[in-house]
């Protein structure tokens, strides 16, 4: 894993490549690598779409991503700092400056709206002041702007678990937007939600998203909304990057070796329904596959 201090100017952010990732391995005791050897950059304001089969090791990433899971080996890079090498007060503030979403939301049900989207300043906030506003509600202003960013503004004081599954997710959303994290994981968002609200969700999340300059990294099993939303669009099976593109560069092709064709599910393969959600795509032209460590920061 490398070592290399953390610089002051990495720590400032300004680099070009919000996360870089090098030959990042996670094998759980004996079983195959869960993710292997994935090298990667990811430039600041990128839009990237994870896609790939069930156990393709999608959310072990995210995992390893948010920083809850220490890769076997390997290492992640955040804004210039290899985050192995931070000490504790360091890391806090990485993980200030990395928002998540997961298709449980994580929200607490019996408390407000407003409760659960302030609680994405909690990162920032000393507990005392954490404690403070359960009782009296701090950055009202600008929770009640981010409930209104994600249309739901007349949901200030519902309690959470009155909310709709899809409405609960756009609280998850605002949540993250007022943590003002500068890369933003979304571990499968949508996929509780049917289609037509899948597509909102998605949809508002990467146009807020992009109009707040945000890092977005977004696994999704519907190949057509990554294909549709996405500016890169990366695959995963069996732990690997098996292409890093555009969506335009996309083929048939490249879907149907990623899913495989050989998982069934209630019938249908899931292969058909991933062809069906994709847009039809040109032949491949170029590809960039997964790139090598870049030396620019
Ligand atoms: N905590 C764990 N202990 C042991 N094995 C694990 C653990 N977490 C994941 N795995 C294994 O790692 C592999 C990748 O799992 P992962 O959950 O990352 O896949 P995924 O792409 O997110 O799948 P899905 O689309 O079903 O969510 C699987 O074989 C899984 O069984
Ligand atoms: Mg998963």
């Amino acid at each position: 894993m490398s070592q290399a201090p953390a610089t002051s100017q990495a720590m400032s952010g300004t680099t070009a490549c919000i996360l870089r990732l090098h030959l990042l391995s996670k094998r759980f005791g004996s079983q195959q690598a869960a993710v292997q050897g994935i090298t990667l950059n990811v430039r600041r304001g990128e839009t990237i779409a994870v896609i790939g089969p069930s156990g393709a090791g999608k959310t072990t990433l995210f995992r390893m991503l948010n920083l809850s899971l220490p890769p076997t080996s390997g290492s992640i890079i955040f804004a210039g700092s290899p985050v192995a090498s931070l000490g504790p007060k360091q890391l806090r503030a990485v993980r200030r400056r990395i928002g998540s979403i997961y298709q449980q939301h994580h929200l607490v049900g019996r408390l407000r709206v407003l409760h659960n989207v302030l609680s994405g300043r909690l990162g920032r906030w000393p507990t005392w002041r954490a404690l403070l506003s359960l009782v009296y509600p701090l950055d009202l202003g600008d929770a009640a702007a981010a409930l209104r960013a994600v249309g739901l503004a007349d949901k200030l004081y519902e309690r959470t678990d009155h909310l709709s599954g899809g409405q609960q997710q756009r609280v998850a959303l605002a949540r993250v937007l007022l943590q003002d994290a500068d890369l933003i994981l979304a571990d499968e968002p949508v996929a509780s939600v049917d289609p037509q609200l899948a597509d909102e969700i998605v949809e508002l999340l990467v146009t807020l998203g992009r109009e707040a300059g945000k890092t977005l990294i977004v696994s999704l099993h519907h190949v057509g909304l990554a294909l549709r939303y996405f500016s890169r669009v990366l695959g995963l099976r069996d732990g690997e990057i098996t292409f890093d593109c555009r969506p335009d560069e996309v083929t048939p092709l490249m879907l149907a070796e990623l899913y495989g064709g050989d998982r069934v599910f209630g019938g249908r393969s899931r292969q058909a329904d991933h062809a069906s959600a994709a847009p039809a795509m040109p032949l491949p032209t170029t590809c960039l596959h997964f790139q090598p460590p870049a030396t620019a920061t």
